[in-house]
């Protein structure tokens, strides 16, 4: 437990108290979303977790899960997760203790090895390399250790992105977005109408009745007929990173720091990245086609006293409106799911009252 407490220290450190010293955006982000109660408080028997934010929970446990590659009845009793009759749940327990443990002796108290770092999507964790499966030589060419010589800069990859999209002057000059097209789930297609205005402003609803928001200072979501909710603060930050209009001309004004990061390929297009950081946050990374600057991928984490759990949102089909591209499909992954958006019908510049991204007081109608 007071090693738990050490953990939660870190999470605290990491993403969730309120610095002052944050880009004013992001302080927008996190004084507009609810305080949470820490989750002994809000769920009925917490014993390693306990000083939580209460909203953190379902993050962590589904942190757990996809570690170990299990759904939540292999360590819960169906509807009553209170309960510890289960040995996986014990075990959980004791692997949080031992895990805060390792990282405090051993990693200076930084969330280093999680449960992931050992089980690897596996329910026992394998403490034998495997024997090799096929005559082949056992390991490629070890990939180089320094960045290849280039001598790009984090400010040249930012100014390719905007050139690539159509310049900052053009980019300018599109303040709001209006989008209708679909959400592809497993084959299945859902009608979304996405309304977005400069600079971070975004409401999209699906299917006419399933809203998520962020209004440029707090996020939102909810289904007609029935009370909105007010997002987390880990909600509200990722809302607020994709509700970014111009991502490319606030680039340094969100991320105070800006690096570049070794190339990596993706789906066989090479890619320079940068990491982008803020103080108090996880870290983002972004992923530019080299060639043609555009980005084509960005990494968000949202953290958890047990570890980060990774989004991806995947950019493609850019096209040109008024002088300025922009993706037509993105796909959203996360470990538990995915989706993709396909846009198919866009208009700019359309006038988009502020009020239309505005937590509605009642029932969403
Ligand atoms: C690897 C084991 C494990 C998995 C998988 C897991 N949990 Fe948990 N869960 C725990 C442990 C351990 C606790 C108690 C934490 C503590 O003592 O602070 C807990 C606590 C909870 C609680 C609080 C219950 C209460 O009132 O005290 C809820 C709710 C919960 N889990 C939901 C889920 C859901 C939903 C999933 C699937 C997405 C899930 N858990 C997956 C181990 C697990
Ligand atoms: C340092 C490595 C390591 C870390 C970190 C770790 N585990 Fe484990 N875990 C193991 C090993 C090794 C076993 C298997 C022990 C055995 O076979 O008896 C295990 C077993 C378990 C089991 C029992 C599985 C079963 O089939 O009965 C659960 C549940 C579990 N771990 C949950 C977790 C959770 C949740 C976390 C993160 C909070 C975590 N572990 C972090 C090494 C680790």
């Amino acid at each position: 437990m007071r090693l738990f407490h050490a953990a939660f220290a870190v999470a605290v450190i990491l993403g969730h108290a309120q610095f002052t010293t944050r880009p004013l955006h992001a302080q927008a982000h996190a004084q507009a979303a609810v305080p949470s109660k820490p989750a002994e408080e809000v769920f009925k028997n917490i014993v390693q977790l306990k000083g939580m934010p209460a909203d953190q929970l379902m993050p962590a446990m589904q942190f757990m899960s996809s570690s170990l590659g299990v759904e939540c009845a292999f360590c819960h009793v169906a509807g009553k997760m209170e309960l510890d009759d289960k040995g996986a749940k014990k075990t959980a327990r004791e692997m949080m203790a031992m895990q805060a443990a390792i990282n405090k002796e051993s990693f200076h108290g930084q969330l280093q090895v999680t449960c992931f770092s050992c089980h690897r999507g596996a329910q026992r964790p394998v403490n034998t390399p495997p024997v090799l499966d096929s005559d082949a030589p056992a390991h490629a060419a070890p990939p180089p250790m320094a960045p290849p010589a280039s001598t790009v800069t984090a400010d040249q990859i930012v100014e390719k992105y905007l050139t690539a999209l159509g310049g900052a002057d053009a980019i300018g000059k599109v303040t709001s977005r209006v989008m209708k097209g679909a959400i592809l789930v497993g084959g299945s297609e859902t009608p979304i109408e996405l309304f977005t205005k400069a600079p971070n402003k975004r409401v999209s609803i699906s299917n006419g009745q399933s809203y998520t928001a962020f209004d440029g200072a707090a996020g939102w979501m909810g289904n007609t007929g029935k009370p909105a909710r007010e997002m987390s603060a880990t909600e509200a930050d990722a809302a607020g990173l994709d509700a970014e209009f111009s991502l490319a001309l606030r680039l340094k004004e969100i991320f105070p720091q800006l690096r570049r990061g070794r190339p990596e390929t993706i789906a066989g297009v090479e890619c320079e990245t940068l990491n982008g950081s803020r103080p108090g946050r996880p870290p983002v990374r972004l992923y530019f086609d080299k060639n043609s600057g555009l980005l084509v991928r960005m990494v968000r984490y949202a953290e958890t006293p047990v570890g980060r759990n990774a989004t991806q949102i995947d950019y493609a089909d850019y096209r040109e409106m008024d002088g300025v591209k922009s993706p037509w499909r993105w796909t959203l992954s996360r470990t538990n799911g995915r989706f993709t958006i396909q846009v198919k019908e866009a208009t700019n510049n359309v006038a988009i009252e502020d009020a239309k991204f505005a937590k509605p007081d009642g029932e969403l109608k």
